[in-house]
């Protein structure tokens, strides 16, 4: 299947295409983690407010369209079936991928504000496996792992609640042009991780 996976920041969209990928064999395909691989990157040429994409991240803007273009282009003529996770994040982006790719299922992964921040202030990473943990939700069980575990740079209090305003205003209205398309999907994310994956689950096949 081709798949688009929405939600605001922390609403769980990595953690769910994980178990997407996993299950029917297919790519994910995220501008979050390939722009975080290259946070150094030197885009000066594209004479943007800043000379790389971090500079942007770390305060919770919106890295320049023709960047985030150019990594999703790539990624979608090497896959076959996909979920896209991070893109579009804005309607200049949703009609760059409307040229790219057509798309069977848009989900939205709803989740109250409260509980975002409470998810992205308490997540941490593995810098080695790229796994997502919580320390409430979802902690390391292995005292190894647990230690290397770190905290996102943009995870921040400050840069949570810039995140979540860029999402307001420059994503949402995204959603409302999947929904009259008729491609929309919305799954209770505020259930417990599992629970949320037995409703992407069978949307995902429903939709088939
Ligand atoms: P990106 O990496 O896409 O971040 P985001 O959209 O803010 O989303 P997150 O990754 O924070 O959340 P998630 O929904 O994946 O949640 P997760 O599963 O980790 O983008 C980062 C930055 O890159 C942007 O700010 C921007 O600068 C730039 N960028 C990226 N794409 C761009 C684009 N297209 N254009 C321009 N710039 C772009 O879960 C969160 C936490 O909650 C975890 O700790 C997890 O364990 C826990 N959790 C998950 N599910 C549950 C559950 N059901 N119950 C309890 N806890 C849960
Ligand atoms: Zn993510």
């Amino acid at each position: 299947p081709r798949l688009l996976i929405m939600g605001a920041p922390g609403a769980g969209k990595g953690t769910q295409s994980a178990k997407i990928t996993e299950e029917f064999d297919i790519d994910h395909i995220t501008t979050g983690d390939a722009l975080r691989s290259n946070k150094q990157m030197d885009i000066s040429d594209m004479d943007m407010e800043y000379d790389t994409p971090g500079e942007y991240m770390d305060q919770g803007e919106l890295v320049p369209d023709a960047v985030v273009n150019a990594i999703v282009d790539e990624a979608l003529s090497q896959a076959n079936g996909f979920v896209l996770d991070g893109y579009p994040r804005n309607q200049e982006q949703a009609e760059e991928l409307e040229d790219m790719t057509d798309l069977d299922l848009v989900l939205l992964l709803d989740v109250s504000e409260d509980e975002l921040v409470h998810r992205l202030t308490g997540r941490r990473l593995d810098p080695e496996t790229g796994d997502i943990y919580h320390v409430e939700y979802d902690p390391a069980e292995d005292p190894d792992v647990e230690e290397r575990l770190v905290q996102r740079d943009d995870d921040t209090e400050d840069t949570v609640k810039e995140r979540l305003r860029v999402y307001r205003e420059n994503t949402e209205p995204v959603i409302d042009h999947y929904e009259e398309a008729g491609l929309l999907e919305r799954v209770d994310g505020e259930q417990a991780p599992a629970d949320v994956w037995e409703d992407v689950k069978a949307t995902i096949e429903d939709a088939a």
